[in-house]
């Protein structure tokens, strides 16, 4: 190590991004801290995210194939089933807690060293944490990001009658009425698991269709299908007022171009219209860093701020904010202030809802393909005609590929169907490879199985699917 600094790496924030950064250093032979505010490690994504949802997700599935008639229809008799919240909390809560150990033993075998508390910077090589001066030859900030809070709207999770996506983590009861406010992934993946549990669910969306950024036919498809399960969505809809009264609250909502009001009395409000990167009080003043009007910090392709020391990655950062492309990052940044070459390929980022159907994309949707002047050929393949989902009972939704049409290049590949957030690593692996749509074609796909849809998706963009 540099004798001039405590650390060759001090890593800010320990989620995907400054976990994944930390250990990498380390592994590089670098001498590694990262602080971390929060009692556990682990980030958004392991504490209040990623993990605790999907743990949610999977429960409330189960409860609903067993209490919804799926598994009855395939002859799996399961009379008065019962919902058992607690031990359902519980089992999320032990999840999070073992990912969260997970990745203190991993700090502790690579010797990345914990600092606890909240680290604000002094100049380009020093940071303050918990009272404490810590210098360092670089500094990668990760300090990911929050909930945007909706003007006028208290949020209180304890109550848990006004929450955001931390506070519907843990209701204590099932709502009667649950109003989400924002029709995005936070919005559907939460108010999918309280629907699944016995709420009527309400989706109130700004815009004129839920996900935005997602392929067009995708969104259309995904409101369809969220609107058959029973959840209520008001589209082109804004929130003007939440009054709270006791254990209930009064939504006022109107459309989105103006007109008459209507109240929504609910039991519950889930706050989820967006993510804001956390910058506050982390001294950038001190270091000379400015965020762009989003609030980003804006760094190079190889994530270096304009100051040499400091780099930035994550949520913290332009781009998806989503914890693979934190996880990449991170192995990036570590790589390259190990002197080595670390990119991430921007254009080629997973992206999953996991409601049921899943829905994810990679690469553009068609309307971002025409509208950068590409012309394109459309292959899709609807999961009625794929064998595997028609003996699971499970032929909502389709694939769709999108190539140039010249090169036959593959653009963008857009699934809706139970397991598309396993199906689109396949399509992500072929794009970063520089895929055509026949390449797809003609490479070998098991029978019978969900990705075979992907193989027809890409055989109709040639115009010669054999099962439709
Ligand atoms: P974070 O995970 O936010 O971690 C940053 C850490 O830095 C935090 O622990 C914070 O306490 C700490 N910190 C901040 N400032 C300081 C400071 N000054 N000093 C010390 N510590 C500090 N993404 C997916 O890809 N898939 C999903 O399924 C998914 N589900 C999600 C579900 C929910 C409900 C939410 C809210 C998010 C979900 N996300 C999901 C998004 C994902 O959690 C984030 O993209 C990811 O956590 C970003 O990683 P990060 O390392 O940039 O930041
Ligand atoms: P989001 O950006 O996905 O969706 C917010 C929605 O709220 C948008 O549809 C927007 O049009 C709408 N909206 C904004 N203001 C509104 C208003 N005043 N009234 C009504 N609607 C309004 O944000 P969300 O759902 O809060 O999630 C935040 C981020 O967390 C996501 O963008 C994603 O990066 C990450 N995340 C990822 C998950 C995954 O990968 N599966 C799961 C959950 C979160």
């Amino acid at each position: 190590a540099d004798q001039t600094f405590d650390y060759d790496v001090l890593v800010i924030g320990a989620g995907p991004g400054g976990y994944v950064a930390a250990i990498r250093a380390a592994q590089l032979g670098l001498k590694v801290a990262c602080a971390e505010s929060r009692e556990t490690l682990g980030g958004t994504c392991l504490n209040v995210g990623c993990i605790p949802s999907k743990a949610l997700l999977h429960g409330s599935e189960l409860f609903e194939e067993a209490h919804g008639g799926i598994l009855a229809k395939f002859g799996v008799k399961t009379d008065n089933v019962t919902l058992d919240l607690d031990t359902m909390l519980g089992e999320k809560s032990t999840a999070v807690k073992e990912l969260t150990g997970g990745v203190e033993y991993l700090f502790k075998k690579n010797k990345v060293t914990w600092l606890k508390g909240h680290a604000s910077f002094k100049d380009a090589h020093t940071v303050e944490v918990a009272g404490e001066t810590v210098s360092a030859k670089d500094i990668v900030i990760a300090t990911g990001s929050s909930v945007t809070p909706l003007p006028g709207v208290e949020v209180d999770n304890d109550k848990g009658v006004v929450v955001d996506s931390t506070g519907a983590l843990s209701l204590s009861k099932v709502p009667g009425h649950m109003v989400v406010i924002g029709g995005g992934v936070i919005g559907l993946e939460l108010g999918s698991v309280w629907r699944r549990l016995g709420a009527k669910v309400t989706v109130v969306e700004y815009l004129d269709q839920l996900l935005p950024g997602m392929d067009g036919e995708v969104r259309k498809e995904a409101g369809k299908l969220f609107k058959k399960q029973g959840m209520e969505l008001k589209l082109s809809t804004k929130v003007t007022g939440v009054d709270v009264n006791g254990d209930t609250a009064k939504v006022t909502v109107e459309p989105a171009v103006g007109g008459d009001a209507e109240v929504l009395e609910a039991d519950c409000v889930l706050v989820a219209i967006g993510r804001k990167p956390n910058t506050d009080g982390l001294g950038l003043d001190a270091v000379g860093i400015e965020t762009n009007k989003r609030g980003q910090i804006e760094t190079d392709s190889i994530f270096n701020t304009k100051v040499e020391s400091i780099w930035a990655i994550g949520d913290v950062i332009p781009g998806p904010m989503l914890a693979h492309k934190a996880e990449d990052e991170g192995i990036a940044v570590a790589e390259n202030i190990a002197g080595q070459t670390g990119i991430v390929n921007h254009a080629v980022i997973p992206s999953v809802v996991y409601t049921m159907p899943e829905i994810a994309g990679v690469g553009l949707t068609e309307e971002a393909a025409k509208e950068a002047g590409h012309t394109i050929k459309v292959g899709k393949f609807p999961m009625m005609a794929n064998s595997r989902a028609k003996t699971n009972r499970d032929t909502d939704g389709f694939v769709k590929v999108i190539a140039e049409a010249e090169s036959d290049r593959v653009l963008g590949v857009w699934i809706i169907t139970s397991l598309a957030g396993t199906m689109i690593a396949q399509a992500a692996q072929a794009m970063e490879f520089g895929a055509t749509s026949e390449d797809i074609a003609y490479t070998c796909h098991a029978h019978p199985t969900h990705s075979e849809a992907v193989k027809e998706a890409a055989m109709a963009v040639q115009g010669k699917p054999i099962h439709i």
